[in-house]
C-alpha cells in the first residue's frame, strides 16, 4: 500500500477489531490519518493503518464502510491465518487487541517477523510467555509495549506525583473495585468467555497501577470468586473475583491491596463501569471514583441504557470542540499516540547511527515496556492458577512470588509439595 506523501511513515497493523478497537484505536488511527504526527525531534510523519486481522473480517468491513474518508485504504485479513497474512503486509508496528488469552501467539509472530508491537492489557498470561516475547524483542531490537491506559488517567498521574514527591508517604493498604455491566460477559465477549474471569480482564488495570505507582516487591497472591451467572456455579467461568496482593518495600514494611471485579453488574447501572479506589498511607488517604468525577446527566427515554448517567469524559469522550470540530479524545487515545511517538523517535529522531541509543532510551520506559510487566504478569498468572485449582475443587490456594522454590509457586491447602509455576 502506498502512502501519498513524501513524509516518513510508520505503517500500522491491527490484530483484533472488537470493542477496544472501536473505543480507542479507531479514534487514534483516524486522528493520525487526518493530522499526521509531529514532534520537533522527528518532524512530520504519517501513521497509516495499512492492514488489519480479525476472526471473521465482518467488523473490518463494516468499519471501512462507516469510516469512509476518515481512514485510508487498508487490507483486511480474516480466519485462521489472518496474523500471518498481516505479517506479509509488512507493517512497521502492529497493535494486538485480541482476547486476553490470544495475545501471546499474535505478538510472537509479529515480533519474529521484525514488527514492533503494542499489546492490550493484560500483556500475556504467564511469565514464560513474557520471557519469550521479551527475548525476541531484545534480540531484534524491537519495541514490545503494553497498553495500560489508567496510568495516563490524570487522577492516577496526580496520585503517582504525590507519592513520588513524598507528599503521600508509605502506602499501607488499599482497595480497588471495577465492575463491568452484564452485557460485557453476556454478549460482547460471548465468543471467548468460557473459562475466563473478570480479574485478568480488568483487575489487571489496578495491579499495574499499584505496581507502577508504589513500586515494591510482590510477595503473595490470594484470590477467590463467584460463579453461577455467566456459567455453571461449579464451572471454570467466573462472574466476579476478589484478589489480594501483598507487597514488601525496601524498608521491610508491607502493604496489602484488595481488588474486586465483576462483569455481571446490571446493564441499567448509571455508568458503563464502576471504578473506585482507596489507598491509605502513613500520613494520608487517597479516595478516587472514576465514575463520579462530577457529571450526572439524565435524558428521558435514553439513560441509563442507551446513554449513561455518569460519563467518563476523560477516557475517550466524543466532543464538539469549541472551534466546530468533532473529536474523540482522552487518555485512552493518548496512550496509543504516545507509543507511536516513541517508535517514531527511535526510527526518525536523529542520525541512524544513534538509533540504538534511542531504542534503549524508549525500551527503558517502564510504564509500558513488556520487560517491566513482570510483577503484573506474575499476579495475573497467580490469579489464573488459583482460580483454576478452585474450579477443579481445590479452593484457597496461595501463590508466592520470589519463593525459595521458584519465581512463582502455588501452595495448595493440605498438599505438602507446592506447584512451581515459574
Ligand atoms: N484498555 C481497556 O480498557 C480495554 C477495554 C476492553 C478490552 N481491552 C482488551 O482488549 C482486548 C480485546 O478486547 P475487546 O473488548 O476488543 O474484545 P472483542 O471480543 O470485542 O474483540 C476481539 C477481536 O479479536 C479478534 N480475534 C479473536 N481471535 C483472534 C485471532 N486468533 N486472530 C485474530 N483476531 C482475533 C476478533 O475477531 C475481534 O475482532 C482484550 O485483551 C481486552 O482485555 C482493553
Amino acid at each position: 500500500m502506498t502512502v501519498s506523501s513524501n513524509r516518513p511513515s510508520l505503517r500500522a497493523g491491527m490484530v483484533g477489531m472488537g470493542m477496544i478497537f472501536d473505543e480507542t484505536y479507531r479514534p487514534f488511527f483516524e486522528r493520525v490519518h487526518r493530522e499526521g504526527l509531529f514532534d520537533h525531534r522527528f518532524g512530520a510523519i504519517d501513521v497509516p493503518l495499512t492492514a488489519v486481522a480479525s476472526k471473521t473480517g465482518q467488523r473490518a468491513d463494516s468499519y471501512r464502510q462507516v469510516a469512509g474518508s476518515k481512514i485510508g485504504p487498508f487490507a483486511s485479513f480474516s480466519g485462521e491465518h489472518s496474523v500471518e497474512q498481516l505479517v506479509s503486509a509488512a507493517p512497521d508496528f502492529a497493535c494486538v487487541a485480541t482476547p486476553d488469552n490470544r495475545h501471546f501467539d499474535a505478538a510472537k509472530r509479529l515480533l519474529e517477523a521484525g514488527i514492533h508491537v503494542l499489546i492490550e492489557k493484560p500483556s500475556v498470561l504467564s511469565l514464560r510467555e513474557l520471557d519469550e516475547l521479551t527475548a525476541i524483542a531484545r534480540s531484534k531490537r524491537l519495541l514490545a509495549k503494553v497498553v495500560y491506559h489508567k496510568l495516563l488517567d490524570p487522577d492516577h498521574k496526580k496520585l503517582r506525583t504525590l507519592v513520588a514527591d513524598n507528599v503521600l508517604r508509605h502506602v499501607n493498604h488499599g482497595y480497588c473495585s471495577l465492575l463491568e455491566p452484564k452485557q460485557v460477559s453476556g454478549s460482547q465477549f460471548a465468543e471467548w468467555i468460557t473459562g475466563r474471569n473478570p480479574g485478568t480482564y480488568v483487575a489487571v488495570h489496578y495491579i499495574k497501577l499499584i505496581d507502577f505507582t508504589f513500586g515494591g516487591r510482590l510477595k503473595t497472591v490470594t484470590a477467590t470468586g463467584q460463579r453461577g451467572i455467566v456459567g455453571p456455579k461449579d464451572g471454570p467461568t467466573w462472574d466476579s473475583t476478589q484478589l489480594r496482593l501483598i507487597y514488601e518495600y525496601d524498608d521491610g514494611r508491607e502493604a496489602a491491596f484488595d481488588i474486586h471485579t465483576s462483569w455481571v453488574t446490571p446493564d441499567n447501572f448509571p455508568g458503563y463501569v464502576e471504578q473506585e479506589v482507596q489507598f491509605r498511607f502513613d500520613n494520608g488517604v487517597w479516595n478516587g471514583h472514576s465514575r463520579k468525577r462530577g457529571v450526572e446527566c439524565t435524558v428521558e427515554g435514553e439513560t441509563p441504557i442507551a446513554r449513561k448517567i455518569t460519563m467518563n469524559n476523560h477516557y475517550n469522550g466524543t466532543f464538539l470542540e469549541p472551534w466546530g470540530e468533532r473529536t474523540q479524545r482522552g487518555y485512552g487515545v493518548e496512550v496509543l499516540e504516545r507509543f507511536a511517538r516513541e517508535l517514531a523517535y527511535v526510527k526518525f529522531g536523529g542520525p541512524a547511527s544513534e538509533e540504538s541509543q534511542r531504542y534503549v532510551e524508549m525500551q527503558q520506559l517502564d510504564y509500558n515496556d513488556l520487560s517491566a510487566d513482570r510483577q503484573t504478569v506474575a499476579a495475573v498468572q497467580g490469579l489464573e492458577a488459583i482460580l483454576e485449582c478452585h474450579a477443579a475443587g481445590e479452593p484457597d490456594c496461595v501463590a508466592r512470588v520470589g519463593d525459595p522454590r521458584g519465581e512463582l509457586v502455588l501452595y495448595r491447602p493440605g498438599i505438602s509439595t507446592p506447584m512451581v509455576l515459574n
